[in-house]
């Protein structure tokens, strides 16, 4: 929940990291289910964190997609209803637009216009923001999103799930330079990632090694694995202030809570006299407040929607609306 100035009152995130770490990975109808059981306890704890009664809010954001169906499902019909049952106005809000506006939540007075780099589970994606707020798609992924990559890697190294934390923590026991990957590094106009190669060549080493890694060989690679990810991530972000003449970046999404991301972006940035907006990490990983602030945004704008009008879109596009 935000106050009226978009400050945080409360951050309810209800984890589903115990459903799903058996099989490895998320299973759509058994996210569909855990929303569902979980939906009405978190709201409520919501509102008890922010001190306030229900019939206090005077506005609900949604999450509209991109995402799985059935989960997209639960939190749009739950908030149709609690929009009737209210009164106040409904807004659907693009999943990806809630990371973009993680950006501003710890740090409200960051430049507007500034490169975004979304990294998550599903997008590695780089945008020209404007002062109006409008993106420009810059350059993405030309296969798996960085997050991907985190999570097959340790899969394939035997690590738990979810598979990026995993990675960050045993890293840190690692040397990068024990185990080299190659890096992908795009041609000189492009702004492109790819971690496709990079897998591969994870999955040829261990072969090497007779299908998996031993115990005391995987720190040093997952941490020359990481290092392989996070230095394209940093590379082709700082290429992209290079080519717009742009020196703000903010850096959002699940992976952007990865700490060798983050030391070796804090001091590119003191190197380089970057302006960057990195989130903390609770707003860095999906969470509510996010998705609250790229609503507050989008109310102020444009008011919300007739709530029998809202429904999911699980293909939502990538592009971003305006949002001031
Ligand atoms: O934004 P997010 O919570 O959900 C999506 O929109 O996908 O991102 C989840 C992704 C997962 O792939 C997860 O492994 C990765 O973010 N992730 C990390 C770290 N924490 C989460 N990757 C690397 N290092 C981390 N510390
Ligand atoms: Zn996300």
């Amino acid at each position: 929940m935000l106050d009226a100035e978009g400050r945080v009152l409360s951050n309810v995130i209800a984890s589903q990291t115990a459903v799903h770490e058996k099989y490895g990975g998320v299973v759509p109808e058994l996210a569909a289910r855990a929303h569902v059981t979980a939906i009405d306890a978190v709201v409520k704890r919501a509102l008890d964190q922010a001190g306030l009664s229900r019939w206090e809010v005077r506005g609900l954001a949604v999450t509209q997609g991109p995402g799985l169906a059935g989960a997209l499902l639960v939190g749009v019909n739950y908030a149709r209803a609690l929009s009737y049952a209210l009164d106040v106005p409904l807004v659907g809000v693009n999943h990806l637009e809630g990371h973009i506006a993680s950006a501003w939540l710890a740090e409200p007075t960051f430049p507007a216009r500034c490169v975004v780099l979304v990294v998550s589970g599903g997008h590695s994606h780089l945008y020209h923001r404007d002062e109006a707020g409008t993106c420009l798609l810059l350059g993405c992924t030309r296969d798996d999103a960085a997050g991907e990559a985190f999570d097959k890697g340790a899969q394939m190294l035997g690590l738990p799930y979810p598979g990026g934390p995993a990675i960050d923590r045993v890293a840190r026991q690692g040397d990068p330079a024990k185990e080299a990957f190659p890096r992908f590094r795009a041609g000189p106009k492009k702004l492109e990632f790819s971690f496709s190669g990079l897998k591969t060549a994870l999955l040829y080493k261990l072969r090497d090694l007779g299908g998996t890694c031993p115990p005391d060989r995987v720190p040093d690679f997952a941490a020359g694995y990481q290092e392989a990810i996070v230095l394209s991530l940093v590379e082709t972000a700082c290429a992209a202030l290079s080519r717009t003449g742009l020196s703000a970046l903010a850096v959002v999404g699940g992976v952007s809570a990865n700490s060798r991301l983050r030391a070796l972006l804090h001091k590119r940035a003191e190197q380089e006299h970057i302006r960057l907006a990195l989130p903390p990490l609770a707003y860095c990983t999906d969470n509510a407040a996010m998705i609250a602030a790229a609503g507050r945004h989008r109310l102020i704008r444009n008011g919300g929607r007739p709530a029998q009008e809202l429904d999911v879109e699980p293909t939502l596009a990538v592009s971003v609306v305006p949002w001031h």
